[in-house]
């Protein structure tokens, strides 16, 4: 095994890095403060071709990999996690689905506009009484013949307020169960789609949260993705890939905790000699350092796997539990180290505890990742998933 980025990811992560250092730092504390919507940063963000980064070109998108992609929101979380998930879901999930399954004229409609940050893109399947058990929709989708009619309330939508399409998933047929739903593109200013106001969030509070409920809307027939029936498949699927954006997210959470931790043990002094030198912290730090690592090789692998068109099911799932669960502990240990420094905005790592906590939670809990995981090695007889002996990473 090669564990190497090669050129064209190392200048991805260089890109993302100078981009979050320079551009999203000055302003994170005020906007998560205020829960002040990122504006220029997203808008920045399409120009960098970040919004879309692994869409081929030919629909306005980077045409890279998914490494590279996870480079990037590893190097922007590091800093904002609210850019981070406004990109992940983007990407991930928007314009991942629509060019894998979307129609030549829905690519060209929809995707060339959201794969160049020129519309934001929002994943609409959460709702108040279907969060985890997903089949559970209860928004209906209604076959009028050329058209659907569109009823219900999606919660918790990343994108919610600032998105210019959605994509809904909806029960068409529920004497169908899973195979009656469907997934529809539709836009945000038609008539009957109406935002709730943004949520009041523990963290990522500057991405913009809420609740949308559809009334009688009309969807149109072309606006269908994929055969009919294919809806529950399809969140399933672009949710495997979504996943492995969010474990890079947390990723990124823990690693920027860990940067700032090391910089500062390095210059506080405590009894005489910094606090780095005190066996306590730099135990920490190594604990940090190690798990840090761990996560991030399952989440480079996932994203490897996607990439080889192999299975990666249970790699994105192990990668988004993982890397969730370090981000989480090490955010604590990261205010710790801080001392009562950690504990006031002005040293990133409390913003960086609070933005933490959402990873465990969106696109699938722990719980549910744990799910998916058991499901895969008990179907395979295995105790791991196997990958090929001469894999590259990178
Ligand atoms: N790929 C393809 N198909 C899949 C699949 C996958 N990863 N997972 C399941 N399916 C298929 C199954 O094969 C099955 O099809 P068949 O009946 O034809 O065999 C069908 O889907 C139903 O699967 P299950 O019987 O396994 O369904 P289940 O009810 O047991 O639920 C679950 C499975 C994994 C728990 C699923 O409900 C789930 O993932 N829940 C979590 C939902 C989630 O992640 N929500 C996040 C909201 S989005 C968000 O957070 C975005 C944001 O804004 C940040």
């Amino acid at each position: 095994m090669i564990f190497e980025l090669n050129e064209e990811q190392l200048a991805v992560k260089e890109a993302a890095r100078e981009f979050a250092q320079k551009d999203l730092k000055p302003g994170v504390i005020d906007r998560d403060r205020e829960m002040k919507y990122p504006t220029e940063q997203v808008k920045a963000m399409g120009e960098l071709g970040f919004m879309g980064m692994m869409v081929s070109p030919e629909y306005g998108g980077g045409g890279m990999d998914s490494i590279s992609y996870a480079l990037a929101i590893e190097e922007i979380s590091k800093v904002d996690s609210s850019c981070s998930v406004i990109m992940s879901v983007n990407n991930s999930l928007v314009c991942w689905g629509l060019e894998t399954f979307g129609t030549e004229e829905q690519k060209q409609k929809y995707l060339t506009k959201v794969a160049t940050g020129e519309w934001i893109g929002a994943f609409c399947l959460s709702e108040p009484e279907a969060g985890s058990d997903a089949t559970s929709q209860r928004t209906t989708a209604i076959d009028m013949g050329d058209h659907y009619i569109l009823n219900g309330t999606k919660n918790w939508i990343t994108n919610g307020g600032t998105s210019k399409m959605h994509l809904v998933i909806a029960q068409s047929d529920i004497d169908k169960g899973h195979k009656g739903i469907n997934a529809f593109i539709v836009e945000a200013d038609w008539e009957g789609v109406s935002i709730g106001a943004k949520e009041d969030k523990l963290g990522i509070r500057a991405s913009d949260t809420h609740t949308i409920m559809y009334t009688d809307v009309k969807v149109p027939k072309e606006n269908r993705i994929g055969e009919d029936g294919f809806g529950f498949k399809f969140a399933m699927k672009v949710l495997t890939g979504g996943r492995i954006g969010i474990a890079a997210q947390a990723l990124g959470i823990a690693a920027g905790a860990y940067e700032l931790s090391v910089a500062y043990a390095q210059e506080r002094e405590a009894f005489g000699k910094p606090i780095s030198k005190h066996q306590a912290i730099a135990f920490k730090l190594a604990d940090m350092a190690t798990e840090i690592e761990a996560a991030r090789l399952l989440v480079y692998r996932s994203a490897w796997l996607k990439d080889q068109h192999m299975d990666y099911n249970a790699a994105s799932s192990m990668a988004k539990v993982f890397a969730s669960e370090v981000a989480m502990k090490h955010t604590v240990e990261a205010v710790q180290i801080h001392g009562g420094y950690g504990f006031v905005k002005e040293y990133h790592v409390e913003r960086l505890m609070r933005d933490a906590k959402i990873t465990q939670i969106y696109e699938g809990t722990s719980e549910i990742q744990r799910i998916v995981i058991s499901r895969e090695i008990l179907k395979n007889n295995k105790l791991y998933i196997p990958i090929p002996i001469n894999s590259v990473v990178g």
